[in-house]
């Protein structure tokens, strides 16, 4: 039987009263879900194409009327940003890094020398480096076997990124097949962008058919890239730069960067042809001179220049620190400036309490972007600007990062302006904000945090928001706005609780599906998504809980150190109870330094925390990641250097014994396992008789680490 016809859907958008318009968004927003689900998930369309594009283009209409409801909960909000799960997820077996930024000529000089530094390579002997555009578009990385294309995967964390072969296929530039001669398995990484004419022609026709326009052309390249149906990815006219590669199994096809790039050329892949081996630093400041000059005509968008060192040997030898390579790093363009009003300073409350100006602008367009809030850092930052309400101000915006006030014209200052002061409260609970004692300086910390802990609604709030955000939990459905809300009507107080709302909301006489903004259909999509979290890998476990100090670098360490979440507990609780032998474990993990361990310690040590942890393991399993048993003969030893080394460099050596899970210290005590000892090694040789250490020379450590 035929559903009787919504009567407001007869209505044309001009003629709905705003009450009618949140009706109606609501309700498309449901039946577009409906069928999205049919059609993706069950493979099975419930209406025509042309019918289902009439319905989204009413539903983008009705936003676009009524702009405000932008801010309600829609089962389609979230559209932009689409579910991850729909892609099988692939494991780089290379991960793909990112790049340390530079920003001026100085910076740059400044990278030279520290490679020569950690290579001890002399200033008179040549070191060559590739200098070349930085592409703002998105990193995938393209797998060939016997040189045929088989996975494409967009960067994800870097680790595990998402499987977009079907779509990469249909993109133009990427050949299925390498030409030549080529390595058995040889993963080509690049950028995928989209060029700025293309991007133009592509909002234009977004706008004629009503649908929302895209932002820029990265977010162009990525939302076509990332689309479930590849025919309407090869419809969106996407390109391909190769600059960089990962796992290669059978002969490298060069022995440097630029030799590498003029290889990927040959075998059909497009490079970037402003790429140029540079053999001194004023050759690489000149290069990155000419791509600024050409950048407004190259048709593409570019943020910076990429340098890397061209011999790859030397790269094996620099190696990586952190998540980038020692051996390249991206030089930025200068930030796009604007001028514009402070409105007010507004004052949040993070997860940790720490209270965060944050400035209210006046709307103003820098570089293409629409800004109306930039950071403030914290109150010293704010008196040492003397920045006061209304005053006019130099903001600055760079890539992604978040705009910054840079200045205040003082000439412009209105009369009367006070200094701002900076409140000693926490504006969410009233409780006593204040400036603790920096452990290491004794100076106070720059940051003013609220005292009330998890009693304080806001940090409350931001750990609940942290716990399903997108690097967390990452629960579909249970955004910032919702966890406000549930928060505000004490639905969820706790972590625990968002996997007991199920069965409470069985039990409750006030449904959520009556909330306002909801709707059968959005609480049995916020269920689902919550279900399938009942399992999540330990890192994402540990990084959901919000210690503080622990990013998603740090939660994986963890993970990969401990295997399981008991584990670190045990630890972290054995030394919180006076375990000098405990907390030395915890800080001996390579990336692991006595702040970090101190709020790991601090963390377990309250009741409240280990509380909701147990709570939380009742109803969430921690998938164990695969502790790396660092196997190598120095793994777990604690190395001295010493005397001068022949064949690297006191850093290389550091790094290099770290990498094999070794720590290495500077002085030598009765912990000290090995010593390696260079000619003219002095007192640290004495020290190593005294205490019993084994001493070795380099030969016998490359013996020994086998290299
Ligand atoms: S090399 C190990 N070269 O920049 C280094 N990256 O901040 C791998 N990017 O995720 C990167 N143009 O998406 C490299 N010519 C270029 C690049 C480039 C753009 C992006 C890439 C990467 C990010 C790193």
């Amino acid at each position: 039987m035929k559903k009787p016809q919504d009567p407001l859907r007869s209505l044309s958008v001009e003629k709905l009263t705003p009450l009618e318009a949140r009706m109606e968004w609501q309700t498309l927003g449901e039946e577009i879900a409906r069928h999205d689900v049919s059609y993706h998930q069950e493979d099975q369309p419930t209406i025509s194409d042309a019918a289902y594009d009439a319905l989204r283009r009413r539903y983008d209409l009705i936003l676009s009327a009524f702009p405000e409801l932008q801010k309600e909960a829609s089962p389609l909000t979230r559209v932009g940003a689409k579910p991850s799960e729909k892609f099988a997820k692939v494991k780089h077996t290379v991960p793909m890094l990112s790049l340390a930024n530079t920003f001026s000529d100085d910076d740059v000089s400044d990278f030279v020398d520290r490679v020569r530094r950690f290579l001890d390579w002399p200033a008179s002997r040549e070191l060559a480096f590739t200098a070349e555009p930085k592409i703002d578009g998105l990193s995938c990385s393209l797998r060939f076997e016997n040189g045929v294309l088989s996975v494409a995967a967009t960067r994800g964390d870097g680790e595990e990124g998402e499987d977009v072969t079907a779509n990469v296929k249909v993109i133009h530039d990427v050949p299925h097949h390498l030409h030549g001669s080529v390595p058995r398995v040889i993963e080509i990484r690049g950028e995928i962008y989209m060029a700025t004419a293309d991007f133009l022609k592509l909002n234009q026709r977004q706008e004629k058919e009503g649908k929302a326009l895209f932002a820029n052309p990265r977010n162009a390249a990525a939302g076509s890239l990332r689309q479930l149906d590849s025919k309407i990815t090869a419809q969106r006219p996407l390109k391909f730069f190769a600059y960089t590669w990962g796992q290669i199994d059978g002969a490298m096809p060069s022995d440097t960067q630029s030799g590498m790039i003029k290889a990927f050329h040959k075998m059909g892949l497009p490079t970037n042809p402003l790429t140029k081996r540079c053999a001194t630093l004023q050759e690489m400041i000149d290069h990155y001179r000419l791509i600024e000059e050409q950048r407004a005509t190259l048709g593409y968008d570019i943020d910076g220049v990429v340098y890397k060192v061209d011999d790859l040997t030397l790269q094996s030898r620099l190696g990586f620190i952190s998540r980038s390579p020692r051996w390249a790093t991206a030089r930025k363009f200068p930030a796009e400036k604007a001028t514009t009003i402070l409105l007010d300073i507004d004052i949040q409350v993070g997860r940790t309490g720490a209270l965060t100006p944050v400035a209210k602008l006046q709307p103003v367009s820098v570089g293409g972007v629409v800004v109306s809030n930039a950071t403030l850092h914290n109150e010293d930052e704010i008196a040492r600007k003397d920045i006061r309400i209304g005053d006019t101000v130099v903001i600055q915006r760079a890539g992604d990062v978040i705009p910054q006030i840079v200045s205040v014209v003082e000439e412009k200052r209105k009369h009367g302006a006070k200094p701002f002061i900076f409140p000693d409260h926490c504006p969410a609970c009233g409780s006593h904000a204040v400036r603790e004692n920096d452990p290491k300086t004794g100076e106070p910390e720059a940051v003013r945090r609220c005292t009330a802990g998890l009693i304080c609604p806001a940090q409350a709030t931001e750990r609940l928001k942290h716990f399903a955000s997108r690097n967390a939990f990452d629960i579909e459905g249970l955004g910032d706005k919702q966890i406000e809300s549930f928060f505000a009507d004490g639905i969820i107080t706790r972590p625990r609780d968002i996997f007991t709302l199920e069965a409470r909301d069985a039990r409750s006489l006030k449904k959520l599906k009556d909330r306002e903004g909801y709707g059968a259909v959005s609480v049995k999509n916020l269920f689902e998504a919550i279900a399938a979290r009942k399992s999540v890998s330990l890192n994402r476990f540990i990084f959901a809980l919000g210690i503080r100090h622990v990013g998603e670098t740090t939660a994986k360490l963890l993970a990969r150190h401990f295997g399981s979440i008991e584990k670190l507990r045990d630890l972290a609780v054995k030394a919180g109870h006076d375990g000098q032998i405990a907390r030395d474990t915890l800080e001996a993990i390579d990336g692991i330094g006595p702040i970090v361990a101190g709020s790991i310690i601090d963390f377990f040590a309250e009741t409240h925390n280990r509380e909701e942890l147990d709570a939380l393991l009742e109803h969430v399993t921690p998938e164990a990641m695969e502790a790396i048993e660092v196997s190598s003969p120095v793994s777990g030893k604690t190395v001295v250097f010493t005397g001068s080394l022949e064949k690297m460099t006191r850093e290389e050596a550091k790094a290099m014994a770290e990498r094999l899970g070794a720590k290495v210290s500077g002085s030598v005590s009765k912990k000290t396992d090995l010593l390696v000892a260079g000619p003219g090694a002095g007192s640290k040789l004495e020290d190593a008789k005294k205490h019993g250490v084994e001493v070795i020379d380099e030969e016998e450590w490359f013996r020994r680490v086998g290299s």
